[in-house]
């Protein structure tokens, strides 16, 4: 069997029930023990599946951004074939956790939904971090790469990285006492454009030194 093969018929569906994993047990939560606080998600269960949502969107969308990283220390393009299904799993797991706000916590009461977007700046934030996963979401297959081209495709796609900053910081905003949890998801955010960074001045530099013609 190719390592082609391997990937697409072994390696790749692991990845998918993997990433299935956090929300299977959020169904086996709800479905098993109820929506009681007696339940197993706490004396707010609609708060506690909202934030479960949320910090599995997070962390998906870091792991996403880790993969080109990985790719360059390990030496090999293998993670790469896997980024797309981790960036679609954020976008999915971003999806569910507005749906849960939208449906559990406001009750469809688009009003006061609006008014939140508006006067909560971490629902604003919130907000501006989804609307740029929709079109990285949406333009993630091979189709969309051709008919916007690779150079197009590829500055969309640095919305990424800002939508990593924007998805922290909206962590960090809704936080009023104990921060270390979303300083965490800070500092690994902060590697992970750190090690782009420094990557990128060094293939300037190397290109600077190329010898010409
Ligand atoms: C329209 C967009 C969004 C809305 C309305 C929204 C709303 C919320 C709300 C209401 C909370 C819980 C606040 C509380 O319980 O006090 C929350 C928490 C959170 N959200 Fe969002 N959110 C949005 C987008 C996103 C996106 C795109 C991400 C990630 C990429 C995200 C990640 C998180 C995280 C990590 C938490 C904290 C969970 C925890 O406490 O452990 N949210 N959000």
């Amino acid at each position: 069997m190719t390592p082609e093969i391997r990937i697409r018929w072994i390696a790749k569906p692991l990845v998918f029930a993997l990433c299935l994993g956090p929300l299977a047990w959020l169904l086996w939560q709800v479905f098993t023990l109820g929506l009681t606080p007696a339940g197993g998600l706490g004396a707010n269960p609609i708060e506690a599946i909202n934030r479960f949502l949320g910090d599995w969107a997070l962390r998906f969308l870091l792991v996403t951004l880790a993969i080109s990283p990985l790719s360059g220390v390990i030496g090999r393009p293998t993670p790469i074939r896997f980024r797309r299904m981790l960036g679609l799993f954020a976008f999915a797991y971003a999806t569910l956790h507005i749906s849960s706000y939208v449906g559990f916590d406001q009750r469809f009461d688009w009003g006061d939904i609006w008014g939140d977007i508006v006067k909560r700046n971490y629902i604003t934030v919130g907000m501006a971090t989804f609307l740029m996963l929709v079109p990285l979401a949406a333009t993630s297959t091979k189709g969309m790469v051709r008919r916007l081209g690779g150079a197009r495709w590829l500055k969309l796609h640095r919305l990424v990285y800002v939508a990593g900053i924007t998805g922290v910081f909206h962590f960090t905003m809704m936080i009023k006492a104990d921060l270390r949890e979303p300083m965490a998801y800070a500092a690994v955010l902060a590697l992970l454009l750190g090690y782009r960074v420094v990557r990128r001045k060094g293939r300037r530099r190397r290109t600077r030194k190329a010898p010409s013609g």
